[in-house]
């Protein structure tokens, strides 16, 4: 019998090692022979730990397993895929899971994620096979054509990254992933990490091989240990299996790679001061140009892309642009793993074509909050993320649609809050959660986020409002404008947001300002 429990940090968290050392002592006790092996999550976070069983029929899911349980799973027929009122039947036919696009996704949870060889069995090295066959040149109009744009927030297309950095003149040249995955409610770059670290392998090899780089780093934050122990253990298999150093699975290219582990500055995922960071100086943002395509790494042209942009990248070269590209809204094409979390009944990852619509991922894919309480806001695209309110619930997920309506679906985190919660303080936390993170090289983030806490606590505090909410409202305008990099920049966003839907929490009348 083959039984698959998570190794995911998430299922760990709530006691998948002891599922784990719990069936394979009961199977041991009982005699019987059997596997069991560690997957990626299926991004169902409130079955986990989710325990399948191989069956003739399929793989049939238990959860949530405690560790307790195990022994009456074992006597209650699992290991005949039956019995038990933990049974969840076929995983992939879960409302949840069967809903999805599961592009970037596919392997996560299938397959033991440090194996090699389950990663070819399921298609693994299928795309830097066509990237090598095809040459540099098609390969980043590959993934130009396949409308790929940047997951980490930006959404700039990532064939034009990658044809700036291969436009440049030959010599040294960087890949650089960030995951430095720094937002509230985000955790796909981590579970692509721990649950298909070949597949980011794979997509790294292949920007490699499409601008002429020979050396990659991941940039990982440090608060991930169980990633950086998976892509670290993926390398090496990788690498003595001929996937990464030179000659590249037989080719004539080169390419190797290295985890490098951040301290947890927030504006460490910001591109250029993770490359400060990664040259061993403090994460102090550089001002732009030039670009880090043009002058990047140890003043080299560097790809830097985010996990998910990279991980995406495997799919769109042995699947074809085209298949990408077939699916999305407006010029959001493919998909995006949004990840559901806060209040949330039903939170995890959730991959699927950009064009849903908020509230479809609100209220039917989450089920509504934990608390069972009204949904009153929900928070898009991290800290710097806009609140939105049940009136724009018709926003479709798409970079474009977001922007309309002063938001950004940034690297797909919704964070839900139900009818308790209170803007106000909500706007002071945007204000101060930059004064904390600021790298200080600017004034409007370092000095403004200072005072943005200080008038939030007398707008709260009932002192002098109108005077204050203006001069609120002006400090935003300032940030807005006026600083280096995002995280000045989009500051007044959850701030500004906060504002517009909620005033009532403001103190004042439920007109929206202009
Ligand atoms: P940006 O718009 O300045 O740049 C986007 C990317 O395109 C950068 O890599 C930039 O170097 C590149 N680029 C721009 N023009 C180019 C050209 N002509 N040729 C080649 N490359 C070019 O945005 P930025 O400041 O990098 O990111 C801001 C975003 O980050 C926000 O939208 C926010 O959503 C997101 N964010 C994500 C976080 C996370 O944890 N993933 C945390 C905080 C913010
Ligand atoms: Fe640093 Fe803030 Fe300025 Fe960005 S906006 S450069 S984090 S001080």
């Amino acid at each position: 019998v083959v039984i698959y429990v998570p190794c995911d940090a998430a299922a760990v968290a709530v006691g998948a090692d002891r599922v784990a050392k719990a069936f394979v002592d009961g199977l041991a006790r009982r005699g019987v022979e059997g596997r069991v092996v560690r997957n990626g999550s299926r991004g169902m976070v409130w079955l986990e730990p989710l325990v399948e069983v191989v069956t003739p029929a399929g793989r049939v899911g238990y959860g949530p397993v405690k560790p307790k349980d195990v022994e009456a799973l074992l006597d209650g027929g699992l290991l005949d895929g039956a019995g038990h009122d933990l049974r969840l039947g076929d995983v992939e036919k879960i409302p949840f899971f069967a809903k999805q696009e599961r592009f970037t996704f596919k392997r996560v949870g299938v397959t033991d994620p440090v194996s090699l060889d389950d990663y070819l069995a399921h298609g693994g090295y299928k795309g830097l096979e066509r990237a090598i066959a095809i040459g540099p040149a098609d390969t980043v109009e590959e993934v130009f054509n396949s409308g790929l744009r940047g997951r980490g927030g930006a959404g700039f297309p990532t064939g034009i990254k990658w044809r700036t950095v291969a436009a440049c003149a030959p010599g040294k040249k960087y890949v650089v992933c960030n995951a430095d995955e720094g937002d509230s409610g985000t955790f796909a770059d981590r579970m692509i990490m721990e649950g298909d670290p070949f597949q980011l392998i794979e997509g790294m090899t292949i920007a490699g091989v499409a601008v002429g780089a020979d050396m990659g780093y991941v940039y990982c934050r440090s608060e991930y240990p169980h990633a950086i122990a998976a892509m670290n253990k993926a390398i090496e298999a990788a690498r003595k299996a001929g996937y990464l150093g030179s000659r590249v699975a037989g080719s004539d290219y080169d390419f190797d790679m290295q985890v490098r582990v951040g301290a947890g500055a927030y504006v460490c995922g910001e591109e250029t001061s993770l490359l400060e960071s990664l040259e061993g100086r403090r994460g102090l943002v550089r001002a732009k140009p030039p670009l880090p395509a043009h002058k990047g790494l140890f003043g080299k042209p560097t790809v830097i892309n985010n996990v998910l942009s990279l991980a995406a990248v495997p799919f769109i070269m042995s699947e074809g642009a085209k298949a990408y590209a077939d699916v999305g809204f407006g010029r959001s094409r493919g998909t995006m793993p949004i990840q559901l979390a806060g209040n949330v009944k039903y939170g995890g990852l959730y991959e699927i074509a950009f064009g849903v619509t908020l509230g479809e991922l609100v209220e039917d894919v989450a089920g509504g909050t934990f608390t069972g309480r009204d949904v009153r806001a929900v928070q898009v695209g991290g800290p710097l993320g806009a609140y939105f309110p049940r009136s724009l619930f018709d926003t479709p997920f798409d970079y474009e649609a977001f922007a309309k309506r002063d938001g950004l679906i940034g690297h797909g985190g919704v964070v839900i809050f139900d009818d308790t919660v209170d803007m106000a303080k909500q706007a002071r936390f945007a204000m101060e959660f930059c004064s904390v993170e600021s790298c200080g090289k600017c004034t409007p983030c370092r000095i403004g986020s200072t005072r943005g806490v200080e008038v939030m606590d007398r707008i709260i505090a009932g002192v002098e409002r109108e005077k204050n909410l203006a001069i609120l409202e002006d400090l935003s305008h300032t940030m807005k404008l006026g600083s280096l990099c995002a995280l000045g920049g989009f500051t007044p966003y959850p701030v500004m947001s906060a504002l517009t839907h909620f005033p009532e929490d403001f103190g004042r009348g439920s007109m929206p300002l202009a």
